[in-house]
C-alpha cells in the first residue's frame, strides 16, 4: 500500500505530538512525514528534532505547495488560521485533516464548504472525543434504544486551574483568534452532543462571564518569566521546570512574541470563563450545558433523560484524589420488564490520549478496511454544526436572545423546525 505523503502544518504542542512524533511512531507504515510548515522556523526546526524527522521546513504552505508533491496537509495552527490553509490544500487539489475548531465564523465556515464541493478533496475534523472508549459505549447504547426517545441532556465540563488557565495564556484569550471557548473548546462537546442524538442543534441560550482571569484578577504582570507577582499568583508556570515546552516555545518566542506564558490576568481578555448553555435540538430533545474553567477537577458529567430510563456517566480526566483505570456508566431503567432495573456497564481505560480515542480515530482516518459502525469519522457538517453551536452561544450570551442556527447559516440546515414545533 502507497503511503500518504504529508506536511504538517503548525509545530506547537498539537503538531509535534498527535500529528508528529506519535504518528510517525504508530502509523509509520502509512505515512511520510514530507515538509514541515511553521511560520516560526526556530520552532518548526526544535520540532522537526523533536518528532526525529529530516522533513524540510517552510515558513508558509504556498512555499511548500511549489516544491513538494504532498497528498494530505494536516492543519495545527491556531484556530483562526486553518480556513486559509485548508482552502488552500483542497484548491491545490489536496485532501487535509483539520485539528478543531474546524474554524471560528460562518463566513470562513462557507469558504471550506465551498471549497471541499469545488475541489470533491476531503476534509476530517480531528474529533477525538467520539474515540473515546465511554463515548462508543454511551452511543452504542443510545443507538439500542436503552432508554427509549432521549428527551433532555444533562451536560457539564470541568477543566482544572492548570489546563483551564492555559486557555487564558495564549492566543486563545481572545475571541478575534478563537471564537472564544464557547467555539475552540465547547466544538468538542457541541460535536458530542450532534452525534450522540444524531440531530441538529436548532435555537441556542446562552449565559457567560468572566469571572476568574483576566481583569477580574488581583494584579498583573508581562508574562510569568519577568512576572514581580510569581510568589503569591496562584497561576504561576514555571517554563523552564517543563523542558518539552521550553524548548518548543522560549527561544522561538524571540522570533515572533508569542510567549507560552503570558499572564492569565491581562485586561484586554475578552472571552468569558464560565459558561451554561440551553439548546433545543430538531429531534426535540432539550439540552443543559455547562463549561468551567477553573475547577480543581477535570473531567465532566453527562447524562441522558429518555422515556424509557436514563444513562448517567462521570467521567474523571484529573482529581485530587484516587480514581480506578476505568469508567463505569450507569444504565438505570423506569421499567426493566425481566432486565436489571440498574446495570453498572464497566468501561476500561486505554492507554493514549483521551483514554485512547486519539489512537483509534488515527487508526479509523490511516487504516485501510475499517468499518465505521458509530459514525465516528467526522467532515466538515460536523465541524460546521458544532461550530454554529458555539457561534450562536456566544452572540446569545451577548445579545440575551435566543440564537437559531437556522438564522446564521440558512443553507446549512435541513429539515425545517423541530417536529413538535411543527405539530403545534
Ligand atoms: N483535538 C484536540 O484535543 C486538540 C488538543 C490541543 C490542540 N488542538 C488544536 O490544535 C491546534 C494547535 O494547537 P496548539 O496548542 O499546538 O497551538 P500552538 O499555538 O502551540 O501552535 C500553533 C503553531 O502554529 C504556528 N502558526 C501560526 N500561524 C501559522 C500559519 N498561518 N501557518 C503556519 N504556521 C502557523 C505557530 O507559530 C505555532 O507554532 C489548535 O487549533 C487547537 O485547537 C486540538
Amino acid at each position: 500500500m502507497e503511503k500518504r505523503r504529508f506536511a504538517l502544518i503548525g509545530t506547537g504542542n498539537r503538531g509535534t505530538t498527535m500529528w508528529g512524533k506519535e504518528l510517525l511512531a504508530g502509523w509509520r507504515e502509512h505515512v511520510d512525514l514530507v515538509a514541515i510548515v511553521d511560520t516560526n522556523s526556530l520552532r518548526a526546526e526544535r520540532a522537526r528534532t523533536m518528532i526525529g524527522s529530516n522533513a524540510p521546513i517552510y515558513e508558509n504552505i504556498d512555499a511548500m505547495l511549489a516544491e513538494q508533491q504532498v497528498d494530505l496537509v494536516i492543519v495545527c495552527t491556531p484556530d483562526y488560521t486553518h480556513d486559509e490553509i485548508v482552502v488552500r490544500a483542497l484548491e491545490a487539489g489536496i485532501d487535509v485533516i483539520t485539528e478543531k475548531p474546524m474554524t471560528t465564523a460562518v463566513d470562513k465556515i462557507r469558504r471550506i464548504l465551498d471549497a471541499e464541493k469545488r475541489t470533491g478533496k476531503r476534509v476530517d475534523v480531528s474529533f477525538n472525543y467520539r474515540y473515546s472508549p465511554t463515548a462508543a459505549k454511551i452511543k452504542e447504547l443510545l443507538n439500542a434504544g436503552e432508554i427509549g426517545r432521549v428527551t433532555s441532556v444533562d451536560f457539564h465540563w470541568y477543566l482544572d486551574t492548570k489546563h483551564g488557565a492555559d486557555y487564558f495564556r495564549r492566543w486563545h484569550a481572545y475571541t478575534e483568534n478563537s471564537g472564544s471557548l464557547f467555539v475552540h473548546k465547547a466544538t468538542h462537546h457541541f460535536d458530542l452532543l450532534n452525534w450522540y442524538l444524531d440531530s441538529d442543534p436548532d435555537a441556542v441560550t446562552s449565559f457567560a462571564d468572566l469571572q476568574n482571569y483576566g481583569r477580574k484578577g488581583p494584579f498583573r504582570g508581562p508574562r510569568c518569566k519577568l512576572c514581580p507577582h510569581t510568589g503569591e499568583c496562584d497561576y504561576f508556570l514555571d517554563l523552564e521546570a517543563d523542558p518539552f515546552l521550553d524548548s518548543l516555545y522560549e527561544d522561538p518566542s524571540k522570533i515572533d512574541g508569542y510567549f507560552r506564558d503570558g499572564c492569565v490576568y491581562r485586561e484586554d481578555i475578552d472571552i468569558p470563563d464560565t459558561m451554561v448553555v440551553s439548546i433545543r435540538y430538531k429531534n426535540d430533545v432539550h439540552v443543559s450545558y455547562s463549561l468551567n474553567t477553573f475547577q480543581p477537577i477535570e473531567g465532566h458529567h453527562i447524562a441522558f433523560n429518555g422515556t424509557h430510563g436514563r444513562i448517567e456517566l462521570r467521567q474523571y480526566e484529573k482529581q485530587p484524589w484516587e480514581t480506578p483505570d476505568q469508567d463505569t456508566i450507569l444504565l438505570v431503567r423506569n421499567f426493566p420488564k425481566g432486565k436489571d432495573t440498574v446495570e453498572r456497564i464497566v468501561v476500561p481505560h486505554s492507554p493514549g490520549g483521551h483514554y485512547g480515542g486519539d489512537d483509534r480515530m488515527r487508526n479509523m482516518i490511516f487504516k485501510q478496511g475499517m468499518e465505521d459502525k458509530l459514525g465516528q469519522r467526522a467532515g466538515t457538517r460536523a465541524g460546521a454544526m458544532s461550530v454554529l453551536c458555539g457561534i450562536a452561544a456566544l452572540s446569545s450570551s451577548r445579545s440575551g436572545k435566543v440564537v437559531k442556527i437556522s438564522d446564521l447559516m440558512p443553507e446549512i440546515v435541513t429539515g425545517g423546525a423541530p417536529a413538535s414545533l411543527k405539530a403545534g
